[in-house]
């Protein structure tokens, strides 16, 4: 029996892939194989040496030391894109949201409660909520991964003109991408070209204040930003002084901070983004056949700190061993095997910065010396045995 930690409440649909007779769910073991979480904060939890793998239902990581659990051969899985349409359409009423000046009206609206002549008030007073049509603007998504090109395509959709900036875009994204779609060769081109930017970025040391007083400087006059993605992808006194001078006419975040709250022109989102039932059960699911794979077959797919290996478990018995990234790792490992007599059939190798995993598949018993000699090999990190 396998058990698997709760962390936060995990959709059913996700967790009714885990077969009852095999897994027991609970949100208190000591001693779990597997844990699935949304936001819990993991910094200050100590990692049970039974723990083979974490399955975040969401994308970012942020709550997962991921450092001590590559130490510790713990393989950390998110759900890239499973949450993608969900915070597309977020996005898209931010847009008009930044735009439209809805929320001060609707603000405005509520006031006339005690009026006797509504109807006359609200069209005398609504020309203080005018706001400009999207349509024919030019949008700036920074960021094509699985939201920014969705983002991207559905803007177009709406009639604008979309420039798109990722150094780092997937194949699979560009493939995803409406050929509409203009390609800005650096960041500076999005800033000083769109009447609206939206940021789909991960917060990285690269990232974070890309929104700083140097780069609102540079942009246009007026210029509504988005940040569905991480609060501090944005210089938060810079964004203070923008809307001050009317720079930035609106902001519109998901990532709401004390700073911002109840700033002029700013309207706080609070992380709705993914707060969809479909995003719940997606990321559920994914997050669900990920560590089971992973336990059941040692696959590693969508994992943030080891490589994806996908090998089909064809023989009887599997090794898996997570090691360092460094040379003469492989025929070491191979050297066990033959010392031991054990025929290896099938085996796969993949690294991803310092470390590497590899799946040895062998087409007899393996006993428990092979894997205790495994282990003590200088540079190996975990051994497990899959029969
Ligand atoms: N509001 C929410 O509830 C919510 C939900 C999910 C994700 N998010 C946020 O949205 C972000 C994007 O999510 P995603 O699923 O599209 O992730 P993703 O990994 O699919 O895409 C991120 C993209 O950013 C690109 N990138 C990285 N560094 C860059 C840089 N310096 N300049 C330009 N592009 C760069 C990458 O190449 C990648 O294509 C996440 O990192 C997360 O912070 C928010």
């Amino acid at each position: 029996m396998y058990n698997i930690l709760t962390l936060n409440k995990i959709s059913h649909v996700g967790l009714s892939k885990l077969d009852q007779t095999k897994y027991a769910i609970s949100d208190n073991t000591e001693t779990p194989d597997g844990i699935l979480l949304r936001s819990f904060n993991m910094h200050d939890y100590d990692m049970p040496e039974s723990l083979l793998a974490i399955g975040r239902a969401g994308a970012g990581v942020n709550n997962i030391p991921l450092d001590k659990c590559t130490e510790k051969g713990i393989v950390v899985f998110n759900t890239p894109g499973a949450n993608a349409n969900a915070v597309k359409e977020l996005v898209i009423a931010a847009l008009l949201l930044s735009s439209r000046n809805i929320v001060g009206g609707i603000d405005w609206a509520k006031e006339l409660v005690s009026s006797d002549t509504v109807e006359k008030d609200v069209e005398k007073g609504k020309s203080a909520f005018v706001g400009p049509e999207i349509a024919g603007k030019t949008l700036g998504v920074v960021g094509l991964g699985a939201i920014g090109v969705l983002v991207a395509n559905a803007a177009e959709a709406l009639g604008m003109n979309v420039i798109g900036y990722d150094p780092y875009i997937s194949i699979d994204a560009a493939w995803g991408l409406s050929t509409n779609v203009k390609r800005a060769i650096n960041r500076n081109e999005i800033f000083e070209n769109c009447d609206y930017i939206t940021l789909h970025v991960p917060l990285t040391k690269e990232t974070e204040k890309m929104v700083s007083s140097v780069a609102l400087e540079t942009m246009k006059d007026g210029v509504r930003i988005i940040n569905c993605s991480r609060a501090d992808l944005v210089d938060a006194d810079a964004m203070k002084s923008a809307l001050d001078s009317e720079k930035v006419a609106c902001y519109v975040t998901d990532f709401p901070n004390k700073a911002l709250l109840n700033y002029k022109n700013v309207i706080s989102i609070p992380h709705l983004g993914a707060s969809t039932p479909e995003s719940e059960e997606n990321c559920a699911v994914m997050a669900v056949r990920e560590i089971k794979e992973y336990i059941e077959r040692g696959n590693i797919t969508n994992s943030v700190n080891f490589p994806s290996v996908q090998l089909p478990k064809t023989s009887q018995s599997r090794i898996t061993i997570m090691h360092k990234n460094i040379p003469n790792m492989l025929s070491q490992i191979s050297n066990e095997f033959a010392k031991n007599d054990l025929n290896i059939d099938n085996m796969m190798n993949k690294s991803k910065n310092d470390v590497a995993y590899t799946i040895v598949d062998v087409d007899s018993e393996v006993n428990g010396n092979v894997i205790e000699s495994l282990s003590k090999i200088d540079g190996i990190i975990r051994v497990r045995l899959i029969q």
